[in-house]
């Protein structure tokens, strides 16, 4: 049975199903090193860009294993995007640094590289970089803006996107991915922090894996600064994510041709998607449309469009990151009201409570971009009594 009815493509194969079953058959229900691990390593480097690949047990513990490798330390500031998840300000947190918000550009929503230049001080020492349901950053303007400050990427959402036709690792010090429930390459909850710099990959193993690198702790003179908190997979995670890096072409494919005759038709009725601002190739996570003031003149009356829209059956989802980063509830906590040097972002202001969120199916029912073209045409003519079924149905993400 489909997990998701509107959904025809299962990411989870009977193939994947009998690989995880022959798993337990030998017991193998930890790993170490080698083996399942070693072959997820190999191959999310090559797909990433990298030379080097460790695997995490969630994406939050990629990023954090990246800041500690890249020099993050208590009292240190790091550079965000204000239009982020939670989750990244928490892997900077839990170092003990500052956040300190990016504001947007205004395409795509990735971190403005002008606003970048002003917000980095003697203490920055990395810069994290969202590429937000999917669409790279500009990283060679991000760079030119913060000389020498190592780019850690959160590419949570942007599995396979390229910028100047190369992967992320190939422009990030490292690339973060994770590979957590409902991302577009899965293991239920995974995470893989990607570089092409030994020593970094070194570091993160010292941080993450410390007991399965004996030899490298000896290549370094770590002294007894390593920290060695136990950051692995679990084996069946792996499994099911080689399933589907193997299948993941075709699926992006799908998923990008679904998103763009979405894109055409948002882009007639004058709804506005988000696109690179640079030379990328972005894949679709989700697919995130702005509304125009001549839409709606408030971000009330968007609130109340994407109401009108849910309610007409279409599978909206909520606006995932509004408030922004600076003013969510975790700088509200009384351990993190100092880990916050807050900074004005008017681009990601005026505009992230205007998106609208749909998401990027892969094998819909064949007439479901008739029936999102009827349902946006009505709400947005207000005539919402046009549409007399559900476009579509689906889990809200996580
Ligand atoms: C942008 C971004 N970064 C980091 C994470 C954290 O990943 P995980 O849930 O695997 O820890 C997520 C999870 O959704 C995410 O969307």
């Amino acid at each position: 049975m489909p997990i998701e009815p509107s959904e025809n493509w299962q990411d989870v194969h009977e193939s994947d199903i009998e690989a995880v079953a022959r798993l337990l058959r030998r017991g193998e229900i930890s790993i170490v090193s080698g083996g399942h691990l070693a072959r997820f390593e190999k191959q999310f480097a090559a797909f990433a860009g990298g030379r080097h690949a460790v695997a995490t047990n969630n994406g939050t513990a990629a990023i954090h294993a990246a800041l500690w490798a890249a020099g993050v330390r208590s009292g240190d500031e790091v550079a965000v995007c204000d239009y982020g998840f939670h989750g990244m300000a928490a892997a900077v947190r839990s170092l003990g640094a500052v956040v300190v918000p990016v504001d947007a550009e205004p395409l795509g929503l990735t971190m403005d590289p002008q606003d970048l230049s002003r917000a980095i001080s003697e203490r920055t020492t990395a810069i994290l970089v969202h590429n937000p349901w999917g669409i790279p950053a500009d990283y060679a303007a991000l760079r030119a803006a913060a000389p020498g400050v190592p780019l850690v990427a959160d590419a949570s959402h942007a599995h396979g996107a390229l910028y100047r036709d190369e992967p992320l690792a190939a422009h990030a010090d490292i690339a973060c991915f994770s590979l957590g429930r409902g991302k577009l390459v899965s293991g239920g909850e995974l995470g893989c922090a990607v570089t092409r710099d030994p020593e970094l990959h070194e570091r993160m193993l010292v941080y993450g894996h410390v007991n399965r690198v004996p030899g490298d702790l000896k290549t370094l003179d770590w002294g007894g600064s390593a920290v060695g908190l136990k950051l692995r997979p679990h084996p069946v995670a792996l499994v099911l994510a080689l399933g589907q890096l193997k299948r993941y072409p075709e699926k992006q494919a799908l998923q990008r041709g679904y998103a763009r005759d979405v894109e055409t038709i948002a882009g007639d009725l004058g709804l506005i998607p988000l696109r690179p601002c640079c030379a990328a190739e972005r894949v679709y996570w989700r697919i995130v449309l702005g509304v125009p003031e001549g839409l709606a003149a408030t971000p009330e009356e968007v609130a109340t469009i994407a109401e009108r829209l849910r309610r007409a059956g279409a599978a909206l989802e909520p606006n995932h990151y509004w408030p922004t980063l600076q003013h969510q509830s975790l700088f509200d906590w009384e351990d993190h009201r100092a880990g916050i040097r807050r900074r004005p972002c008017p681009v990601a202001a005026r505009i992230v409570p205007r998106l609208l969120t749909l998401p990027a199916r892969v094998q819909p029912p064949a007439d479901a971009l008739e029936r999102l073209r009827e349902c946006l045409t009505a709400v947005l003519a207000g005539d919402d009594t046009r549409t007399t079924s559900p476009v579509s149905t689906g889990e809200t993400p996580q």
